[in-house]
């Protein structure tokens, strides 16, 4: 137990998933093909609903807290809760492996508890308490908790938007929990051309109570012992929204006490957009590491125009195409660049796009750069620069071209 390796911890939890009736399902077609053998059509009509009410609800959490309620009836739980299968396992064992010898612990938000129930059985010196606004998450976290004969966990329903916390904790979990509105697209950059977001008080703000981030971590943080941790892991991998989260925790006074991990899952097949894993602690200190607000590396191979200039297209394919962060070094690589057509407009929604199209050297290249951190850089052969013209006039008429998204 204390001083496992992450191996088996993995291994542990994976036994606490097989119990709880999940399991890994390597497809869609088979995760869906699960879902209608459990569900009458009648019941999948009526989860649906429940899912779009949550997607579209602005009018506070009653959407949100129906489709808890509906997913934690025990019959459903295998069915819908294996799609998070591997984010249990991802998420589960990283945050198994920070729990150290806290006495108090708080997983906040904690849903059905099938987490929370496994790391009361891997601290079983320690007083584990889940909180959940949903009340059938938090009957089914409850029944769990008994039939694993579990003592030192208790579940309690309380929504950390309305109430304080009942007392203080040496650790706080919050894992999908404080930044769940996936619609809200956090605080755009200063201009196209940067990924930096000058501190902007009201903008924080705004985004902070758009979302309810700022009164949960206030009363999260209130929670916490004097040198107390907290662990948290949401939904913050686009740079705009997790800037404005690391600032919002950075003023409550949490500290960086471990770089921030990256966390990467599936959905099913769905490879998904979360992380990092963040290790905080309300220490004063110097041991704190800085908050880095620069784009999360892509993976792409840097932009290599000698081989370029020696590539054969192939088909009506572009000689190269990037659509993620890196196509800025890329753009910025281009040597003797000219510029035929460039426009930077403001959207309806107030994101800045810039789009340019020109020559640079032996290629023909076009260039798309918004304040939502999208950059896209197409370079061909120049005797096909009018397929590039008419991309271009495509997305400054803000139509999708040839199948393409343009940047938005
Ligand atoms: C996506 S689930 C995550 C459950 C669990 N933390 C995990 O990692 O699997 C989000 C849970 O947070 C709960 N929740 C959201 N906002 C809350 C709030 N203000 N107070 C209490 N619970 C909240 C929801 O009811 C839901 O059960």
């Amino acid at each position: 137990m204390p001083g496992d390796t992450n191996d088996e911890i993995r291994a542990s939890l994976r036994e606490h998933l097989a119990w709880w009736g999940l399991r890994h399902v390597e497809s869609d077609a088979a995760y869906f093909a699960w879902q209608r053998d459990v569900f009458s059509p009648q019941e999948l009509t009526t989860l649906h609903r429940h899912i779009e009410a949550k997607r579209q609800a602005t009018d506070g959490p009653a959407a949100e807290i129906a489709f808890y309620d509906l997913t934690a009836q025990p019959r459903s739980v295998p069915a819908l809760y294996s799609q998070r299968y591997e984010y249990y396992l991802e998420v589960g064992a990283r945050v198994a492996g920070h729990l150290g010898d806290a006495s108090t612990i708080l997983d906040v938000g904690c849903g059905i508890g099938i987490l929370t129930t496994f790391y009361a059985k891997r601290c079983p010196a320690s007083t584990i308490v889940g909180i959940d606004r949903s009340p059938a998450s938090i009957d089914l976290a409850r029944q769990r908790a008994q039939e694993l004969g579990l003592t030192n966990v208790r579940f309690e329903c309380r929504d950390v938007d309305q109430q304080d916390l009942a007392g203080c904790f040496n650790l706080i979990i919050a894992t999908h929990t404080l930044l769940q509105a996936e619609q809200e697209p956090g605080l755009p950059s200063r201009d196209w051309s940067t990924f930096a977001r000058p501190a902007d008080a009201q903008a924080q703000q705004g985004f902070e109570r758009r979302i309810g981030v700022g009164v949960r971590l206030d009363r999260l943080r209130a929670g916490l012992t004097p040198g107390g941790r907290m662990v948290v892991f949401e939904k913050t991998r686009q740079l705009a929204r997790r800037i404005p989260f690391q600032r919002a925790l950075a003023a409550r006074g949490l500290r960086l006490l471990a770089p921030p991990e990256p966390v990467r899952y599936r959905s099913v097949e769905e490879v998904t957009d979360d992380g990092p894993l963040y290790v905080l602690g309300a220490v004063p200190g110097e041991q704190a590491l800085s908050w880095d607000e620069a784009p999360e590396a892509d993976g792409m191979p840097p932009l290599d125009l000698d081989s370029l200039r020696s590539a054969r297209a192939q088909g009506d394919q572009p000689l190269y195409e990037n659509h993620q962060i890196s196509a800025e070094q890329g753009w910025l690589s281009l040597q003797a660049k000219h510029v035929t057509a460039q426009v930077t407009s403001t959207e309806p929604d107030g994101r800045q796009l810039h789009v340019e199209w020109g020559r640079a050297g032996a290629f023909a290249y076009l260039y798309c750069a918004n304040t939502f951190d999208q950059r896209q850089l197409v370079l061909i052969e120049p005797a096909r620069a009018a397929v590039l013209e008419t991309y271009y006039r495509e997305i400054t008429r803000e139509q999708p071209a040839g199948g393409k998204e343009p940047l938005r």
